[in-house]
This record gives structure tokens, C-alpha cells and sequence, in this order.
């Protein structure tokens, strides 16, 4: 059985970024409906003895749709709250910091590419940075519940650009919730992660 994971902070702290009904509304029904979705369809067969990543991986190759898309979005959204935080936003620090100016020139550059990549994904999905075998930064849009975790890149950071993810603070106006992202950003995290 796979439980909704508790937001890992207070759903008050991230201003007209993110309102509570925000989170409540994206956490508390949007994830929380692909959990039960996922527990049910894997329920009497052998995937309830998997883990979250072995679920996604065999769904993927076996090509189960319905299981592949619930578990991916189980684990893109347990991903991404940990890429927020009240206390986060400005420039990055640290490994993460280093690398970014390494492979993308500078924090700026890498900011509007990711922003722009956000920003002009068609339909639903989820914007990534990830790291390649030899540790190389970049930047990968994957549509709907597309995930790097199957791949040999990664995870790093992510933003999630369903219209979901925006519509209750910012209607329909994608843009100035990817720039708001950038206040709330957790960087801490994406060093963890490297
Ligand atoms: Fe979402």
C-alpha cells in the first residue's frame, strides 16, 4: 500500500506563489487521487510487492498505462514538493551552484532556459533538471506523466507545469507561477540530489 507522503512544511509559508487551497487542491486531491488510483490498480497482482521505482520501471516496459501513469505521477509530485520551500528562492549555493555556471554559463542563463522550457511545454507535464552518468546538467521537458527516474539521467530539480499546478493561484497564466517558482525554489534539496 502506497501512502500520500505529508508536505514536508507548512502550506502557509509560500505567499501568492502557492496558496493552502493551492496545496490542498494539488496535494490533497490531485496527488492524493493518483495514489489511490495506482494502489487500486496494482492491488491482487504481483506489483504490490514492488517498490515505487520497480512499479514505475515494469509498468513502463510492459506497457500498463494506467499503472504507469498514476505511479510516475506518485513519484514526480513526492519529488516535487521536496523542490519547494518557504524559506527557498534566490541563487543557488553549494555543488548544484558550481555546476550550473559550469554547464550552462551562469545561474541566469540556466534560470531563463528552464523557465522558457516551462513555460512553452505544450499540454501537460513536468520541466527537469537532471544529471547525466558523468554528472552533466541539463534540462529535459517530459509531457504528462513522463519521468527521468526510468532513464539513466538524474533527478535534480523539477517543476510541475500541469495546469493543475497553477490554475487555483494564477488561472490560467503558466508564466508568473514559473517566475514565482524561483522564490520558493529548494536548493538545498537539488544538492542532495547530486
Ligand atoms: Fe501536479
Amino acid at each position: 500500500m502506497h501512502i500520500l507522503p505529508e508536505l514536508p512544511y507548512d502550506k502557509k509559508g509560500f505567499g501568492s506563489v502557492i496558496s493552502e487551497e493551492g496545496f490542498d487542491f494539488h496535494h490533497g486531491k490531485h496527488h492524493n487521487a493518483y495514489v489511490n488510483n495506482m494502489n487500486n490498480l496494482i492491488k491482487d497482482t504481483p506489483m504490490v510487492e514492488l517498490s515505487l521505482e520497480e512499479v514505475i520501471s515494469k509498468s513502463a516496459q510492459e506497457k500498463l498505462t494506467g499503472v504507469f501513469n498514476n505511479s510516475a505521477q506518485h513519484y514526480n509530485h513526492s519529488f516535487f514538493w521536496n523542490c519547494l520551500s518557504p524559506n527557498g528562492g534566490g541563487a543557488p549555493s553549494g555543488d548544484v551552484a558550481n555546476r550550473i555556471i559550469r554547464d550552462f554559463g551562469s545561474f541566469e542563463t540556466f534560470k531563463n532556459q528552464f523557465s522558457d522550457a516551462a513555460v512553452k511545454l505544450f499540454g501537460s507535464g513536468w520541466v527537469w533538471l537532471v544529471a547525466d552518468e558523468n554528472g552533466k546538467l541539463s534540462i529535459k521537458p517530459f509531457s504528462n506523466a513522463d519521468t527521468p527516474i526510468i532513464s539513466a539521467s538524474k533527478p535534480i530539480l523539477t517543476i510541475d507545469v500541469w495546469e493543475h499546478a497553477y490554475y487555483i493561484d494564477h488561472r490560467n497564466a503558466r508564466p508568473k507561477f514559473v517566475e514565482g517558482f524561483w522564490d520558493i525554489v529548494n536548493w538545498e534539496f537539488a544538492n542532495k540530489n547530486l
